[in-house]
């Protein structure tokens, strides 16, 4: 039996509000658990968007009584809501400010850099700044964060030119983190999908990459400060019409996946440890969870099947993935929140990490 601390995830969609059928706060909170996660900090793409005083209330209404695991909520970046300065109290209660600098699911996307300097400018700097920004982008946002002199963190960097330009950008001192998801570690633009899942079910931002990004990015295992699912849960048949959202599911996954690479030797339990907790816990500034911990059996191999997860969604792109490493308890805050598939803490148990 290995023990960890509990994992944290600083990139989650949740859905809530607006999209309850696809995830809400209990069943996106359930699925944490059962991925060994103990704090998901949920991003603001939601409907309406999570944009200003009356939108985070909505959340973190929902979350207060819902949540089996602790929470945070970012806010969006809109075209009209960057007098942050003004809103004293209104950053501290997030978990950050989410940044969309590139089309993808949801309406929350800054099209013009006009837009880009108050929010740079306004967010205060003690406080985390996340920006979905893809090749060229995320190109621009590192020059934002040098000229405003300020940290940002780049969510899921997926291409070769991407990492390597995040690892200049920190040799020259510049206050730049990143995160990578597991799909983009695990999964090429060619991998095969499970048996009768069509090609909607691929669609994922940033998109799967090719064999010579994905190797870049374990070959720069060091540049990357946390690993994140980016949890985009949509249904089956959301996914499997003419039009499908981008996104997977990644909660339940991302562990074994990770146990399964240290496993064959690509990861060390210290890799896994900094990147799914100290260093997400420093970036993000979270809180001690006292009493806190979860427990695996590292020899454990199972297949991954969608029927046993808690997600809401009902699929997932690692269907049939056979891996070792199998989480077998969480504990929370001296409770026992999770133990052999079972969820045993009720919803309402999970704290506001900035509460
Ligand atoms: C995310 C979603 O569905 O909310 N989709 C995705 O493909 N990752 C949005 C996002 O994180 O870009
Ligand atoms: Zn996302």
């Amino acid at each position: 039996m290995l023990k960890l601390p509990g994992l944290i995830d600083p990139h989650v969609h949740l859905r809530e509000p607006g999209a309850t059928y696809k995830e809400d706060f209990d069943s996106g909170t359930s699925a944490a658990l059962a991925g060994g996660f103990t704090v998901v900090l949920a991003m603001p793409n939601t409907k309406p968007p999570i944009f200003d005083s009356g939108t985070l209330d909505l959340a973190l209404n929902a979350a207060k009584q819902k949540a089996r695991c602790d929470y945070g909520q970012y806010l969006g970046a809109g075209p009209d809501n960057a007098d942050w300065e003004l809103k004293k109290s209104l950053p501290s209660r997030a978990a950050g400010l989410k940044m969309y600098l590139d089309s993808t699911f949801g309406e929350l996307r800054l099209d013009d850099m006009t837009l880009w300097h108050p929010h740079f400018e306004n967010w205060p700097k003690d406080m985390p700044l996340v920006a979905h920004a893809e090749s060229r982008s995320m190109a621009a946002a590192i020059l934002f964060a040098s000229i405003y002199d300020r940290s940002l963190h780049i969510a899921h960097v997926s291409l070769k030119e991407e990492i390597l330009l995040i690892k200049a950008a920190k040799e020259n001192g510049l206050k730049v983190t990143c995160e990578v998801c597991p799909h983009h570690l695990f999964m090429t633009s060619s991998s095969p999908f499970g048996r009768g899942q069509g090609e909607g079910r691929k669609e994922v931002r940033p998109r799967l990459a090719s064999q010579k990004d994905v190797d870049a990015l374990w070959e720069n295992l060091d540049v990357i400060d946390c690993f994140a699912s980016d949890h985009a849960p949509h249904t089956i048949e959301e996914k499997d019409t003419d039009n499908p959202p981008p996104g997977f599911p990644g909660l339940e996954t991302a562990l074994p996946l990770f146990l399964t690479a240290m496993d064959n030797g690509r990861l060390t339990m210290d890799d896994i440890i900094s990147k799914m907790f100290s260093n997400p816990k420093k970036i993000f500034n979270l809180p001690e969870q006292a009493e806190t911990w979860v427990e695996v059996d590292e020899n454990e191999t199972y297949e991954i099947k969608a029927a046993e997860q808690f997600t809401r969604c009902d699929w997932t792109p690692f269907e049939g993935w056979q891996v070792k490493g199998k989480l077998r308890k969480v504990v929370l805050r001296g409770k026992t929140a999770f133990e052999d598939g079972k969820i045993l803490v009720n919803a309402g148990y999970g704290r506001d990490v900035r509460g």
